[in-house]
């Protein structure tokens, strides 16, 4: 028996925000993976990879697969589901690869299940792919995929995300070609923060979300600041503290590690701040010789899309 197809576009997103660690996050409008979804008359869930990247195959260690079987678990009468994966956001590249893969496949066979489930109960189940990916649950990738925009993830234990309205932002990300798994660049932070530390950063993630709300760009370049986190992680990016000194220099508002790295973001108030940044991000980046690339997008405000069903 044939079934219906969807055909979805999850987009890349960038996590943390620089202050916010596992708390803020927000999607882009480029680049986006490609997933096809069908449901199946075979149980379970069974995967074809449509690129270079040879993913697991088994879905309890394959991102999607581990959210599809969280998904199936919700939905018995479903009784599998086929997906064919083309991943264009390059695992490891700290732009919400693994998120992409999880929202997207959760989102496009809901389609196919005429949106049964709320977009809440599908973070729900890609957080299952996030452990899967970093061992830890964390959804400030997950939420900015699946609704768009900026995302304050609240709290986890229970879910409370709240959607953030933020003004016309315009990003640069550079994805130096270099390592950095984000169970390790987990592992490496400090348990323990400083009062001193917390206070800065409180104020820093409450000036940004104010920044944001307020459509105040000051105030969102001047709270893009990391006392705790980026401190420590930074060390891992050859180049980082160039590359943030001289796209300020550009005119970025600010920016800096994406979600665990190694791709760093700069945010700009318009295309041609942008472009600037992405050129001064490639020189530092050519001067050191590591390969590079860069997209310069803006904030995509839809999240996953549905791009046909048939
Ligand atoms: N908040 C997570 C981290 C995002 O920084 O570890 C990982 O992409």
């Amino acid at each position: 028996m044939s079934h219906k197809k969807v055909i979805v576009n999850p987009p890349a997103t960038v996590a943390n925000v620089v202050c916010g660690f596992d708390i803020l996050g927000f999607a882009l409008n480029e680049p986006c993976d490609e997933l096809q979804l069908e449901l199946s008359d075979e149980a379970g869930v069974q995967i074809v990879n449509n690129d270079e990247y040879n993913l697991p195959l088994d879905p309890e260690k394959n991102v999607s697969g581990a959210a599809l079987l969280a998904l199936l678990d919700a939905a018995p009468d479903v009784k599998g589901i086929k997906l064919t994966s083309k991943k264009i956001i390059k695992p490891g590249s700290g732009i919400g690869s693994s998120a992409a893969s999880a929202a997207g496949a959760v989102v496009g066979v809901n389609h196919l299940l005429d949106n049964r489930f709320t977009k809440e109960e599908l973070v729900q189940f890609a957080m299952f792919g996030e452990k899967v990916a970093s061992g830890v649950k964390h959804a400030d990738n997950i939420a900015p995929c699946i609704y768009g925009g900026v995302t304050l993830i609240r709290s986890i234990l229970p879910l409370d995300i709240i959607s953030l309205d933020a003004p016309t932002l315009h990003v640069t990300v550079v994805h130096p070609q270099i390592e950095v798994k984000t169970a390790d660049a987990r592992q490496i932070l400090k348990q323990q923060v400083l009062l001193k530390d917390a206070i800065k950063q409180w104020g820093n993630i409450a000036g940004l979300v104010a920044g944001f709300l307020q459509k105040d760009y000051a105030l969102i370049g001047r709270s893009l600041e990391d006392v705790i986190i980026e401190p420590v992680r930074s060390i891992l990016i050859p180049g980082f503290d160039e590359v943030k000194e001289k796209s300020k220099e550009a005119g970025a508002l600010g920016g800096g590690i994406s979600g665990s790295g190694p791709s760093i973001f700069m945010l700009s108030k318009d295309n041609a701040t942008a472009l600037a940044v992405e050129k001064t991000m490639q020189d530092v980046f050519t001067r050191i010789g590591i390969d590079f690339h860069t997209h310069v997008t803006t904030i995509n405000n839809e999240g996953v899309k549905v791009v046909s069903c048939e």
